[in-house]
């Protein structure tokens, strides 16, 4: 087929938030201990014990924001734990019981945002914590002077940190409350007093209420109605899946009906944004509140002879589909959605970047990212995604200069699109593209540029007219100077 889009009135559509590109990265298995922090003693290459590779390739993909330390993590997470000289390790009772060091910390985690430019957004302990262990959290981290400051000098940063982002909670609906919406709303309200900026210099927090799973819409409904006018956004949970939770799928050698069914589950994301969004702008008509997308990405099996609590699996083309698919919609819905955090970055889920000792490479979705690095923050002209359709894109601009993406979901099938700018188009100065012929082909330690991105030559510029041919299971970001 060959899809037309006309474009030449050029409207803007408003902005992409660059925080559409996140990340997440929870103590989990081998995210954050080996994946990331390797510590100052290894014979891994690091700066401060934080993995020099990892840092490098994630500098790379410009990651806007990093949110930690969990997840179900953070709802058994101490802070104080994880500062000074001597740390006080702990079971990681959420994600297998391994006992961790507790090396990498609060310091070690703005080190990395540090490394690597990333913003900070922190999910404080709702569940199992305090609020005075919150406010003497935001003291040690904001604070310029004061007990918490000299503390933090003591243990090495003189200097205040920005943090930006903060949730109250993490599915709190779940394991780590079994709360109902009317009980958590109260809570929120009640937390989010003391989530304060200690640096009257720095802008206030940004604060994120913990919001509903999947279609949960009635989690919506209560949370806004009782607390929307004391929260900045409302998180999202939606993970894709290939079939039930206890019949999960593998990431690799698997069947062709189960590219359908990954793609079937991951576009629900569209329907789901769509129906909160309508629930929220019952008591916020014009969407001061935006919704945070803070966990999705692919939950697939984990990789045979792995601890199944580590959640480690590999990353096919598939998956970088269904994540260029995941961004289109999120820029389809981007006055609504302002952040979004792919689950996880490193040797979790649906990953950036897989570790094995020493050894590093880079995913198919990491691929995504690199590309869709353009449009952070870019005019959006236009962002589309059906469930009827192979394709589908987000074209925005940025400093005279067009961005087009366009993804086939199309396992087996060729696909065209043809789109007509008001004027006529000088030749691209960025065209790439990510493509393999099998469904399931991946990167692996012995053959770490299996999938990769590659110069993309398969289009035509006639006038105004962008003329794409796309093979099956691809991806294409083409840049053209206004
Ligand atoms: O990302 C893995 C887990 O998925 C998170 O810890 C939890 O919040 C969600 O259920």
């Amino acid at each position: 087929m060959t899809k037309i889009v006309d474009i030449s009135d050029e409207k803007v559509n408003g902005k992409l938030s660059k925080y559409l590109q996140g990340q997440f990265s929870e103590h989990l298995g081998t995210g954050i201990y080996g994946g990331i922090w390797v510590g100052k003693d290894s014979a891994i290459e690091n700066i401060h014990g934080i993995r020099k590779d990892v840092v490098d390739a994630l500098k790379e993909i410009s990651v806007p924001v990093l949110r930690w330390p969990g997840g179900w993590f953070s709802d058994i997470y101490h802070w104080k734990d994880g500062i000074g000289k001597t740390r006080r390790p702990l079971f990681n009772t959420s994600w297998g019981g391994s006992l961790e060091s507790n090396e990498f910390g609060t310091n070690e985690y703005f080190d990395l945002c540090e490394q690597i430019g990333a913003d900070s957004y922190l999910n404080v302990n709702l569940s199992s914590g305090t609020i005075h262990e919150m406010t003497d959290w935001l003291e040690y981290i904001t604070a310029p002077v004061g007990p918490m400051a000299e503390l933090r000098a003591k243990n090495g940063h003189k200097d205040p940190w920005k943090l930006k982002f903060v949730g109250v909670g993490n599915e709190e609906w779940g394991e780590d409350g079994q709360m109902t919406p009317e009980f958590y709303s109260d809570l929120y309200r009640l937390w989010q007093c003391f989530v304060r900026q200690y640096d009257p210099e720095q802008k206030p927090i940004f604060k994120v209420a913990c919001g509903p799973n999947i279609d949960d819409f009635n989690w919506t409904h209560v949370v806004m109605e009782k607390a929307n006018q004391f929260m900045d956004g409302l998180s999202l949970h939606h993970y894709g899946l290939t079939d039930l939770w206890d019949k999960k799928g593998y990431a690799t050698g698997f069947e062709a009906k189960e590219w359908d069914s990954l793609l079937y589950s991951i576009r629900k994301m569209d329907y789901f944004i769509h129906e909160h969004g309508l629930r929220m702008a019952q008591f916020d008509p014009n969407h001061r509140v935006k919704l945070i997308v803070d966990e999705w990405g692919d939950w697939l099996h984990n990789d045979p002879g792995t601890n199944p609590a580590y959640l480690r699996q590999q990353n096919t083309i598939r998956d970088a589909v269904m994540a260029a698919t995941t961004l289109n919609i999120f820029a389809k819905h981007a006055n609504l959605v302002e952040m979004a955090n792919i689950a996880q970055t490193v040797n979790v889920l649906q990953s950036m970047i897989l570790t094995q000792d020493d050894k590093m490479l880079l995913t198919p979705t990491y691929y995504v990212f690199d590309m869709y690095k353009y449009h952070q923050d870019a005019e959006l002209i236009e962002a589309y995604s059906d469930n009827g359709d192979p394709l589908n894109y987000t074209i925005s601009k940025k400093n005279g200069r067009y961005i087009v993406s366009i993804c086939n979901t199309s396992k087996d099938e060729s696909n065209n699109i043809t789109i007509k700018f008001g004027h006529a188009l000088s030749k691209p100065t960025y065209s790439k593209v990510l493509h393999a012929d099998e469904m399931d082909a991946c990167n692996t330690f012995d053959d770490p540029d299996r999938v990769k991105l590659m110069n993309y030559t398969d289009y035509q510029i006639n006038d105004n007219k962008l003329e794409i041919a796309l093979k099956d299971k691809s991806i294409v970001t083409m840049i053209i100077p206004e």
